[in-house]
């Protein structure tokens, strides 16, 4: 059996139509000690009930401005903090129980945004890959670290004995996947992996990324601040605001036609060569509220320009829009029981 084959190996127990994850109610609150007897003063609502799945072999984007939460659900994703409330199944194992942390761990990988910060100086490139499995007892694990080098597209004749210094942030980040990958992970959480390298770089890497995925039968979470990133790499995207999922969808609906306000204004500040794809959304103003006091109601109605009564009174929760029905956002506005409608508002704005 080929290395690729004992990568891809079957671990496939529930099926494709089973979510490799299937994250509920996800929360993470901070304490935020002050005070000479470091006294908690109050609470970062950094993750507040985020529910989502990812599929066999997808890749979803997860979109949103700096601190709404990005982050912390990767880290809770793969353990790396614990959750306050919610759960996670892995492939149909609920984590805790039918499947440990640990085991978990084994199948998912996660490629940081510093690529530097990520790989130990002391380390050469071949040993750093070959860490993991080395600890995990897999046969070859320097054999194994060449292999992988040679996927990432860096020679191991000419890289294997280097470190990290010597290397560019594009090499680095390869070898950061290559990692990731000598671990034999199902999922990898790419938080920010491309947003630092030049935009040259980043088509390459993103590129390998793709190459990958379909190589070792991977599937992605991918997050970035780059719209125009994730529509090329992502086959669903997730939009958070302040802690909270505020829409979901496949690409297309989603680049289509943004059914929550906020969703709306954070495109329209993407920047479009094309004069057809021109939005006439204002784009946002104003920062984020703080977390450690969100809003009332629907997070954004403070920065809404659809906003009404209902808006700060209750949570909205999320639904179907549009023709297609895996297209959820959480808006009043979208809401037809609550009698308010978006067209409407938008029509009278
Ligand atoms: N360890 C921590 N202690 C306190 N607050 C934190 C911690 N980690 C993250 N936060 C806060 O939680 C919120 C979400 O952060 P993060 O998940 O990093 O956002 P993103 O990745 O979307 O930029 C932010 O307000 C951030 O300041
Ligand atoms: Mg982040």
């Amino acid at each position: 059996m080929s290395e690729t084959d004992t990568l891809r190996d079957n671990r496939d127990r529930g099926g494709p139509a089973q979510p490799l994850v299937l994250a509920q109610n996800l929360t993470k609150h901070f304490p935020i000690r002050s005070g000479l007897l470091n006294r908690q003063t109050a609470t970062v609502h950094a993750v507040d009930g985020v529910s989502f799945a990812v599929h066999k072999g997808e890749t979803l984007g997860i979109v949103g401005e700096s601190g709404c939460g990005k982050s912390t659900t990767a880290r809770l994703l793969i353990g790396l903090i614990e959750l306050d409330d919610g759960t996670i199944v892995f492939d149909g194992d609920a984590l805790g129980s039918a499947i440990s942390l640990r085991d978990m761990r084994k199948s998912v990988q996660m490629v940081f945004q510093d690529s530097y910060a990520s790989l130990n100086p002391r380390l050469t490139i071949e040993e750093t890959i070959a860490f993991g499995p080395k600890v995990q007892g897999l046969a070859d694990p320097l054999g194994r670290a060449r292999d992988l080098l040679g996927k990432v597209g860096l020679d191991p004749n000419r890289f294997a004995h280097r470190y990290p210094h010597e290397l560019s942030g594009g090499q680095r980040q390869r070898v950061n996947i290559a990692r990731a990958l000598a671990m034999s992970p199902r999922l990898v959480i790419l938080d920010e992996a491309v947003s630092a390298l030049d935009k040259s770089v980043e088509a390459q890497v993103l590129n390998l990324l793709c190459d990958l995925k379909d190589e070792f039968g991977l599937t992605y979470v991918f997050i970035s601040h780059d719209l125009n990133v994730v529509r090329f790499i992502s086959d669903r995207v997730l939009v958070m605001y302040l802690g909270e999922v505020v829409e979901v969808g496949p690409v297309e609906a989603i680049y289509g036609k943004q059914a929550h306000p906020y969703t709306a204004s954070l495109f329209s500040a993407m920047p479009s060569m094309d004069p057809d794809n021109r939005t006439m959304e204002p784009p946002l103003s104003g920062d984020p509220p703080n977390p450690v006091n969100p809003p009332s109601g629907c997070r954004f109605h403070t920065r809404c320009r659809f906003a009404e009564d209902v808006c700060s009174g209750a949570k909205p929760a999320l639904a179907t829009f549009g023709n297609h029905p895996d297209h959820l956002a959480a808006c009043h506005m979208h809401d037809p029981a609550s009698g308010h409608s978006l067209a409407g508002a938008e029509a009278s704005a």
